[in-house]
């Protein structure tokens, strides 16, 4: 780490891709990569949303900061004692956000997906990041800096 890195070149990155399955009634097609990452808890990460796709439901457990790079984010929080979306809103390129740990939404690429600059901390010191949960709430996975640090160390 240390080098610098420009977020535009994507071979440059080292990415991670994640898709959904049959287990789920939205259609999941993102990837990750890590940019910078601290014992401390202290994470950056790049986002890709391809188009017209989501990411998992989730949870942020940590304090987020983001700026919208390229694309646009379709984002609505979400119920999961009603099991609805909620309060839907589009963030373009340039748009920041800092959002306190809690929030619960679905996040989904526009029509030419979405690029994503993720500044995350937990300053609970147990590097919590974020869970990937059900429509029902149950938590299907965690994300701690601990796996992020095991994953960039190979
Ligand atoms: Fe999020």
């Amino acid at each position: 780490m240390g080098k610098p890195k420009n977020l535009f070149k994507q071979d440059d990155l080292n990415w991670k891709h994640y898709s959904g399955g049959e287990n789920f009634d939205y259609h999941i097609d993102y990837s990750d990569a890590v940019l910078d990452a601290r014992e401390d808890g202290r994470l950056e990460i790049l986002v890709k949303w391809e188009p017209n796709s989501f990411c998992h439901l989730h949870k942020h457990t940590a304090e987020t900061s983001s700026v919208v790079l390229k694309g646009e984010l379709h984002v609505s929080d979400f119920d999961v004692e009603t099991g609805k979306e909620t309060n839907k809103r589009i963030r373009k390129a340039g748009d920041f956000v800092h959002k306190e740990a809690g929030d619960i939404h679905m996040e989904k690429g526009g029509p030419e997906g979405a690029l994503v600059l993720f500044m995350i901390y937990d300053p609970s010191g147990q590097g919590n990041l974020a869970k990937s949960i059900t429509k029902s709430g149950k938590v299907i996975s965690s994300s701690n800096i601990k796996n992020i640090l095991k994953r960039i160390s190979n």
